[in-house]
């Protein structure tokens, strides 16, 4: 028996009682006459105490330890003298009688502390200590209690959990896929899955009703915070219903999630906004509403005063932030090096200040009197003091520079506070996008989301304008999740094929199984999947997913701990039938 009780458990009532605990030491403190030791495990911190009654065995190897050794103590719980309010075992200390060294450790690359001296790439390397980490440690817990949350959600509405394949054909999800070669098929592959998509929508063909998976993804594209290779998906799909039913069904799990883990009760029902709407307003279909600082469309009232910029822009919009009209020479030339940063793609950044004094005042004064000025400042809503940023181009890139700009706003004001969150469904994306490269249309979403019923018959006139029946979930400006309603009807689905530019021979060849499943009884159905790890970061308060998963890569899509990727030998080669084309 290694031990009675854990290292976060003993507390004011145990006193008195002979315990055993075992654990990790986190620090030594001797102080000549006493010795303290903090032995951590999972569960928390307890004081070990070693004093000048203890025994000498005892005394001799405490003088022994180092950091990270594993240790068992058997000893008394006893008051403590000076309390740690701190900590949740704080009240105690457990008196050493015996100390068995169960393990040594070497000196760690970094202290395994919550304010730890190791960097990222260290700590990656060794996330197997950094896990140790109280901050880390916690995010998993957390992800943990999610997991089971929406377990115990799903499986009380009748969602079964069924696994899906990983080694299988491309899936498409519009990103890169990361592939397989198969030994006994030399010159063939496996796909991994960007998703369970197709196998979701089989089981449905097979009538299972309700299904749902927390399950790995895998999608070669570049990483950001909140993108990785592998991630994990909460995959469902539900079969008899309309769009309404799966927006009720998910919310009612990202509220119960809400209430269960955070505490949070949210009473009424989750915002909608169409696409169209989102971007007109916010420049984005993922907006960000824990804060205003809506766009307002200022062509109308800007152009034809001889300002070339603004006379030759397709669209011109502005924001107003509240309370920065005296932001300095400084300032204003950083927020204009901002925009015109490549991942931004502005020319430039015009600005009217609505001076507290009442007067207005604008990088463009030499085209536009301080009447025009004011009324564009009347028309922003703008308070004395506030500060007006304009762009111009594009309508879509200046569009989206807009959106960034208002998030950098949004961040320099501290608008966008990590404990307060505003969910928001996004609905009525365009079914269709044009891709000009490629001269053809793509799936938006992918090729089984069902267009609108409204909007069928534009597939004739003017596809760029269907609504697809798909909808996000956006939490704090975050895609949390995503779906749609399929199309269950074949001769829809070949409308769709047409419209993507599939020949039958194609679209028989990638998703031939599909549409055979399809000939034996599809019910109408629809589903969604949510971003587990993103779900998880924004309740653990994080913008990087990374936080929250074990063993996340890197940047550059690497685990340093493992190594990988990493060659291989020549004999898997052989066997595999590759031929590797070194680079010169
Ligand atoms: P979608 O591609 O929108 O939909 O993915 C669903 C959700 O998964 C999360 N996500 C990611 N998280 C971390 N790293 C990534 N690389 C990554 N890519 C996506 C996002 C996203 O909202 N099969 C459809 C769902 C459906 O139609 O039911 C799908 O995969 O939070």
């Amino acid at each position: 028996m290694y031990r009675t009780h854990t290292c976060g458990e003993l507390r004011i009532s145990h006193i008195g009682q002979q315990v055993m605990l075992s654990g990790w030491v986190q620090r030594i403190r001797n102080l000549g006459a006493m010795t303290f030791i903090d032995l951590r495990d999972r569960y928390g911190v307890t004081q070990i105490v070693i004093d000048e009654s203890s025994s000498s065995a005892v005394k001799d190897i405490a003088d022994r330890l180092g950091r990270e050794f594993v240790v068992q103590v058997k000893g008394i719980v006893i008051e403590r003298a000076s309390k740690n309010s701190k900590l949740a075992t704080g009240d105690i200390e457990v008196k050493a009688d015996v100390i068995n060294m169960l393990n040594i450790s070497e000196i760690p690359p970094f202290t395994i502390e919550d304010d730890t001296d190791g960097g990222d790439e260290l700590r990656m390397r060794y996330r197997y200590l950094d896990l140790r980490r109280n901050t880390v440690k916690n995010a998993l817990l957390l992800r943990h209690r999610m997991a089971q949350e929406v377990r115990k959600y799903l499986d009380h509405q009748n969602f079964i959990e069924v696994e899906t394949p990983f080694l299988i054909k491309s899936t498409p999800e519009g990103a890169r896929d990361f592939v397989v070669p198969s030994r006994m098929h030399p010159g063939e592959f496996y796909a991994l899955p960007q998703s369970p998509q197709t196998f979701k929508q089989l089981l449905m063909v097979a009538g299972f009703d309700r299904y749902f998976q927390i399950v790995k993804c895998f999608r070669d594209e570049d990483l950001r915070a909140d993108r990785q290779p592998e991630f994990t998906q909460i995959d469902c799909e539900m079969s008899f219903v309309e769009r309404e039913d799966v927006l009720n069904t998910f919310e009612g799990l990202i509220k119960h999630l809400f209430l269960q883990v955070k505490g949070i009760n949210f009473t009424e029902p989750f915002p909608r906004m169409s696409y169209s709407e989102a971007m007109e307003r916010f420049g984005s279909d993922k907006p960000d509403l824990r804060f205003g600082m809506e766009f307002i469309e200022l062509g109308g009232m800007l152009k034809g005063k001889g300002f070339g910029v603004f006379d030759n822009a397709e669209y011109i919009g502005g924001i107003c932030v509240q309370g920065c009209a005296e932001y300095t020479r400084k300032q204003m030339d950083e927020l204009t090096e901002f925009v015109k940063r490549p991942q931004v793609g502005a020319s430039g950044l015009v600005y009217i200040r609505y001076n507290a004094d009442g007067t207005v005042k604008s990088t463009i004064d030499k085209f536009y009197t301080s009447e025009d000025l004011m009324s564009v400042a009347n028309k922003m809503g703008a308070k004395l003091g506030d500060l007006i940023l304009i762009l111009a181009g594009a309508k879509n890139k200046t569009l989206s520079a807009l959106s960034e700009l208002r998030l950098e706003m949004g961040n320099r004001l501290g608008l966008r506070t990590k404990d307060v969150f505003v969910p928001l469904w996004v609905v009525d994306f365009p079914l269709l996008e044009w891709d000009d490269e490629a001269q053809r249309f793509f799936a938006m979403h992918h090729p089984f989301t069902s267009p609108h019923p409204e909007d069928i018959h534009l597939f004739k006139t003017d596809p760029a304008s269907i609504r697809a029946n798909a909808y996000d979930l956006v939490i704090n400006g975050v895609e949390i999740g995503g779906g749609s309603i399929r199309i269950f009807d074949r001769e829809l689905q070949q409308t769709m094929f047409d419209a993507l530019g599939f020949t039958k021979e194609e679209a028989e060849k990638q998703f031939g199984f599909l549409l055979n499943a399809f000939r034996y009884g599809a019910p109408p159905h629809g589903g969604i999947a949510f971003g587990f790890d993103r779900l998880c970061a924004l309740f653990g308060g994080s913008d990087s997913i990374r936080d929250y998963i074990a063993f996340p890569k890197n940047n550059a899509g690497r685990d340093v701990m493992i190594d990988s990727p990493s060659y291989i030998s020549q004999q898997q080669l052989n066997e595999l039938s590759i031929e590797i084309r070194r680079k010169e």
